[in-house]
């Protein structure tokens, strides 16, 4: 599939399924079940694969929101202006919360989510990301659960697209730079 289009696999299916696991224990481990369920908040599209098998790898109940938002800027880069494209569908107020996304780079998606999702007053908000960029330390926002540090290259797979394309893809790995400029 998409045969020549991947240069390199940085991060196997088999490596990411572990990840997973591991996440969802250190989650599951914060969260007593006697409580309300937890709200996990995934960030269409990218998230939903990480989304989907972190709830199914969870042993407490959960419900799924999701929210659609888009940044304005260039197809690979974000700018912090931030629109809602599709909001939750419930209120969040006095429940737990866990925002769930692909990947953080320059950190200012997330930090005007945070910064939106506490003003509906949850009785608690964390991050977890199944990616992180080097960049995204320079913005403060706060990120309990990361799965993998990855250098400062775009990739694909596993929910993360190019122009749409690769989310498919099983496994995370970087772009042949001739997609780009072709
Ligand atoms: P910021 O910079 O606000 O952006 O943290 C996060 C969003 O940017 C997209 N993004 C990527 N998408 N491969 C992708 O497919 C990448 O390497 C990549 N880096 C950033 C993504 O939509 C993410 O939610
Ligand atoms: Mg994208």
């Amino acid at each position: 599939m998409y045969e020549g289009d991947i240069a390199s696999v940085l991060i196997t299916e088999q490596q990411i399924d572990e990840k997973v696991t591991e996440l969802a224990k250190q989650v599951a481990d914060d969260y007593p079940a006697d409580r309300s369920d937890l709200v996990l908040v995934g960030v269409l599209k990218g998230a939903v694969m990480f989304m989907t098998d972190l709830a199914r790898a969870l042993p407490i109940p959960v419900q799924l929101e999701f929210m659609a938002v888009s940044s304005y800027g260039s197809a690979t880069s974000s700018s912090g202006v931030v629109r809602i494209l599709k909001d939750l569908d419930r209120d969040i107020a006095g429940r737990n919360v866990l925002i769930v996304e692909d990947i953080i780079d320059s950190g200012l998606t997330l930090s005007w989510l945070l910064k939106n999702l506490e003003s509906r007053n949850p009785a608690s908000l964390e991050v977890c990301t199944l990616l992180r960029k080097p960049d995204a330390v320079k913005v403060d926002v706060p990120v309990k659960y990361v799965g993998f540090e990855i250098p400062n290259e775009f990739v694909v797979g596993y929910g993360l697209d190019y122009a749409e394309r690769y989310r498919d893809l099983p496994y995370i790995g970087t772009l042949d730079p001739k997609v780009y400029s072709s």
